[in-house]
This record gives structure tokens, C-alpha cells and sequence, in this order.
């Protein structure tokens, strides 16, 4: 038996949020359904933020209203606030996520919060939702460094994982948001979170600037994670974050577990066909 790694994929939600095209609510709903195919337990596939802050996810009931739903899998919605929180429950969201940073100055541009009222805001959150039997991711964003501030101290990290776990995440998913990091930087990231929140309940969110993901992944399984998010096509880069290119690619991902004798019970082929048609989405040629 060789060990499971999940993958979760993000795609519809952080691929598609920076697109600057409006993409019908039809198409997003055919690309959640493609991936419903491929063997996910869990799908990123709305965000119920505000939607003069990312208009790309206004549709977010529509995408959880439209699709269809196949048992074993769970459909997840980004909610930042009480309203998302409630919006996303009447969508029949299967779980949330909270979104906070290490860094201030990417959670005010992000979030409109520092660090400290943002975790106050979450912690009524997450109260709301466990009490409402839903699970709730906690991310933490800019993990290693930020557009706005600079390299991140691994102990700022540790310190906002640490008050999601305390407040009731089920699980917390590190975001590399730029992409830039080298596998040196992530190591000692990871150690301290470590510290604070079991490797079990961790993910790791890498986006792929740099083209050292992966890298990245081989250090966050050395320390025992077994969560990875990716986005189907590498698609994706966050508003908030200018110059940050895509989630790591899903595909990449499952081959590179794969090779590494880790099995993530993904269908390649229906991936690729499901990445062809996320890279339509953004008008890109389907790879050759
Ligand atoms: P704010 O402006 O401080 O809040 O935004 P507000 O309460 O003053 O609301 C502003 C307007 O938005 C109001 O409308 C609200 O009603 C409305 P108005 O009265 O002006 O007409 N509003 C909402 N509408 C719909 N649903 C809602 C909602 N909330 C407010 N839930 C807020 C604060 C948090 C709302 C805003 O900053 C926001 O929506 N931010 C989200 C930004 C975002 O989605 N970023 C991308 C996702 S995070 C990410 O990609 C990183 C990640 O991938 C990990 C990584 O890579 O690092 C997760
Ligand atoms: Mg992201």
C-alpha cells in the first residue's frame, strides 16, 4: 500500500479569481464538473468576498446552485466575513475557508484588516461555522515573503497558524502567494509552524513564480504534510499580489507524488482533459 497525499484542487476558485475576462457562471460550472470527474475529495469552487474587491467570484451561489454534485466530495467557498459565511451556508457549501496573512501590510490590501482584528473577526467566524457542523480551513497567506513587506519571519507565520488552529480551523493551508520561495526558506517556515499545529492539519499551498513548487512540496512532505492545494492548469495568481503567477499545477503535482511512491487517486487523463478546458477558459491554446 503506498500513502495517500491529498491533492485539493483550487482551481475554480484561486485560478479563476485574477482572470480579467468575465467567465459565465455556465463555464465555471463545466470546469467544476470536469474536475468532479478526475477523483477529488474536496474542490475549491467560490468566494463569497465582496464583489467590488474581485468581481470574478460574484457568481459564487451560482457556481454551488449549478453544479452537480457527486457524493464524496465536498465543494468549498472562501468566506472573509459573516455575510460570506452566511451566503455560502444557503449555497450548501460542504465547508469554509477563513483567509488571513503573516504579513500586514498583504492582509490590509487583501482584506482590509490588520493581522489582529482580522483574527478577532475569524475567531466569531469559526465559532459560527463549527457550530453550524462545517469545516473550516484557515489560510494563512504570504508565508515566506510579501509584495508589500518584504521576507516574512517564520515565527509570524507560526503566530497566526497558531491562533486559527486555537480558534477551531480544521485545517491550515499555508500560501507561498508569491511563488518565490526556495526550498531553504520553506524549511525553517514549516519547522516553526510545526511547533504549533500538528503536521496532520497542515497543507501546503504553493504558487509557482519561481518554478520551485515542487521543490517546495518535497520539503513540506519531509516534514510530514500530506495536504497539497493545486489549481488544474496552473491557472490562477491573487489580485492582492501583483506579479504572482499561478497555483502549482495539479497535474505536476499528482506525476511528481507519483514518482516519489505516493498515490493521490487522481485520473491523469481526465485531468488533462479538465486542464484543457481551464486553459480555454482564459483563452489559452490547449497544450499541444
Ligand atoms: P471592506 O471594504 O473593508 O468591507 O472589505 P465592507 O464591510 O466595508 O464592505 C464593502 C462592500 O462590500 C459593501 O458594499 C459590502 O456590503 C460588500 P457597499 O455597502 O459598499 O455596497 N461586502 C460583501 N458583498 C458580498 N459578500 C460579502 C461581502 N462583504 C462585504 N461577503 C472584505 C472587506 C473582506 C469584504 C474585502 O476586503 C474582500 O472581500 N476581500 C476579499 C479579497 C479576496 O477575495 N482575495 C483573494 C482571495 S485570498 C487569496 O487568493 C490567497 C489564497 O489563495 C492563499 C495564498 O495564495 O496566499 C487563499
Ligand atoms: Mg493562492
Amino acid at each position: 500500500m503506498t500513502e495517500f497525499v491529498e491533492i485539493f484542487e483550487v482551481g475554480p476558485r484561486d485560478g479563476l479569481q485574477n482572470e480579467a475576462r468575465a467567465i459565465p457562471v455556465a463555464e465555471k460550472i463545466a470546469l467544476v464538473d470536469q474536475l468532479s470527474l478526475c477523483g477529488f475529495q474536496r474542490i475549491e469552487v467560490a468566494s463569497f468576498v465582496s464583489p467590488k474587491w474581485v468581481p470574478q467570484m460574484a457568481d459564487g451561489a451560482g457556481v454551488l446552485a449549478g453544479l452537480r454534485r457527486m457524493s464524496g466530495i465536498g465543494y468549498w467557498a472562501l468566506t472573509p466575513n459573516q455575510r460570506g459565511l452566511d451566503d455560502a451556508q444557503v449555497a450548501k457549501a460542504d465547508g469554509v475557508a477563513v483567509f488571513g496573512a503573516a504579513s500586514e501590510g498583504f492582509s490590509r490590501a487583501n482584506i482590509n484588516a490588520t493581522i489582529d482584528d482580522s483574527l478577532a473577526r475569524f475567531r466569531a467566524l469559526v465559532a459560527h461555522a463549527r457550530a453550524r457542523d462545517l469545516p473550516v480551513r484557515g489560510y494563512v497567506s504570504c508565508v515566506v515573503s510579501c509584495p508589500y513587506d518584504g521576507a516574512v519571519a517564520p515565527g509570524s507565520v507560526a503566530r497566526v497558524a497558531a491562533a486559527l488552529w486555537d480558534m477551531g480551523c480544521t485545517e491550515i493551508s499555508l500560501g507561498e502567494t508569491l511563488g518565490q520561495a526556495f526550498p531553504e526558506d520553506v524549511d525553517p517556515m514549516l519547522a516553526a509552524v510545526r511547533n504549533e499545529v500538528p503536521a496532520a492539519a497542515l497543507a501546503g499551498h504553493f504558487h509557482d513564480t519561481g518554478g520551485r513548487a515542487l521543490a517546495n512540496i518535497d520539503v513540506a512532505l519531509a516534514h510530514g504534510l500530506r495536504i497539497f492545494d493545486g489549481a488544474v492548469g496552473g491557472l490562477g495568481g491573487c489580485p492582492y499580489a501583483p506579479g504572482a503567477a499561478g497555483n502549482v499545477d495539479t497535474v505536476a503535482v499528482a506525476k511528481h507524488l507519483s514518482d516519489r511512491g505516493y498515490h493521490t487517486g487522481l485520473d491523469i487523463d481526465k485531468l488533462h482533459r479538465a486542464a484543457d478546458y481551464a486553459r480555454s477558459l482564459r483563452g489559452q491554446e490547449h497544450r499541444p
